[in-house]
């Protein structure tokens, strides 16, 4: 059996955090590994507006912090493009900035609930205001913040990052929540408070971009094997490995280290013979940004695929529930679309179709990874969007197709 080597890019979420936290440390921040992904790259480019200096070459990125008070009063908005991550998360840097400032997105972003941010920060006493739905654009009014206690509603991990940043400039918070979504900004917090002048940091492989090549590693029917290096492994990112390795998935760990308190491990995936099982509700804020790939899966394996508790999935760059669903009609699969999830039944009885181009980075790479595991009847051309949080996932897409001819 061949093993085929995939290269990932480095983990996005943790890419953001840092060009964050960097920009507001006091001394230079050296980033190997950072992410050029799209979203990435406008974290960057809002931070350059407040003034932060950094360089980037290849994917070692070095900011020079302003420290908590240094940001500058930007020109003009700043525009957070695709990227959530990004609005969120300024949202909550510049509610205890002494100046003031406004966040844009693209149409998309432009669609996506930020209340969840907002209704927090009021509580410190930020000044926000949303456009009438909900929505950015977001007016920042600069104010004194004082630290809450909270309860998180709806459980997500960039709603308790954006109130952790903001918190620099209030006094610590105390956030609860139900579940253990991904904890990288307490693990970042951890060595930011620790760093001196000089801060190090690598930064993993992005499990995320992993579980398109985890899935084609398990359902290929061309005896390949894929290798896959230095992928995040941190335990509130992977349930998407426990699902698969329930469902029958081959995966050997190997090379099991930390990069700062991030562990990481090499993957090797085999052709494995796959059944369907339950997604334990617990677990999805842990694999939310897995399940189109996931359902993907579901395809290729034996019995009934359903997903309920999911909603989340419909305030995603599209909503995700209908764009997948869109994919199972497109199919001529047995499926119901429900509110929060949907169930199909799998069949691989596919006809000649071309799915259709979409603007989500994670709809475009799931669509993919169809086409590859179809032997030829499913077709999908364009995946310009990938480039959203997978600059180079084209290259290894073409580096299968050129192995099978
Ligand atoms: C992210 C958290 C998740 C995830 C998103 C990135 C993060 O969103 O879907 O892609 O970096 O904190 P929510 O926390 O809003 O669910």
């Amino acid at each position: 059996m061949k093993t085929i080597k995939i290269n990932l890019p480095p983990d996005k979420s943790i890419s953001h955090r840092v060009a964050i936290f960097g920009s507001v440390f006091d001394g230079e921040t050296i980033v190997e590994n950072f992410s050029t992904c799209e979203d990435c790259l406008s974290t960057l480019s809002c931070l350059e507006k407040l003034g932060v200096k950094f360089s980037l070459e290849k994917s070692i990125l070095k900011i020079q912090g302003k420290g908590l008070y240094g940001l500058e009063k930007p020109n003009e908005n700043l525009d957070c493009g695709n990227s959530g991550t990004t609005m969120r998360f300024l949202t909550g840097l510049l509610a205890g900035q002494k100046f003031d400032s406004v966040l844009v997105g693209d149409k998309s972003l432009s669609k996506r609930p930020m209340e969840r941010v907002i209704k927090p920060l009021s509580l410190m006493n930020a000044k926000i205001e949303l456009s009438e739905n909900g929505t950015a654009p977001i007016k920042i009014f600069g104010s004194a913040l004082k630290p809450i206690s909270y309860e998180m509603p709806v459980e997500s991990a960039q709603v308790k990052s954006a109130i952790q940043i903001a918190s620099f400039y209030s006094g610590e918070s105390k956030i609860s929540h139900k579940t253990n979504f991904r904890n990288h900004t307490d693990l970042i917090l951890k060595e930011f408070s620790k760093a001196q002048k000089n801060w190090k940091i690598k930064i993993p492989n992005d499990f995320s971009s992993a579980s398109f090549w985890i899935v084609f590693g398990i359902a290929n029917k061309r005896n390949l094997k894929i290798s896959l290096k230095n992928v995040g492994l941190n335990p509130t990112r992977t349930a998407f490995l426990k699902v698969v390795k329930k469902m029958g998935a081959k995966i050997k760990i190997k090379n099991q280290k930390l990069f700062g308190n991030e562990p990481v491990g090499d993957l090797l995936i085999s052709p494995s013979k796959t059944k369907n099982v339950e997604i334990v509700s617990e677990l999805i804020p842990n694999l939310i940004d897995e399940i189109p790939i996931l359902s993907i899966l579901g395809i290729f394996s034996k019995g009934k695929f359903s997903l309920r508790n999911a909603s989340e999935l419909r305030v995603k760059e599209v909503d995700r529930i209908s764009a997948l669903t869109k994919i199972f009609k497109a199919l001529e699969l047995d499926f119901q679309e429900l509110f929060d999830g949907f169930e199909f039944e799998p069949s691989t009885n596919f006809t000649q179709i071309t799915l259709p181009e979409t603007s989500d980075h994670r709809i475009a790479m799931s669509s993919a990874i169809l086409s590859l595991l179809s032997e030829g009847k499913v077709e999908f051309k364009n995946f310009e969007s990938a480039k959203i949080s997978y600059p180079n996932f084209e290259e290894e897409f073409l580096k299968i197709l050129e192995r099978n001819g």
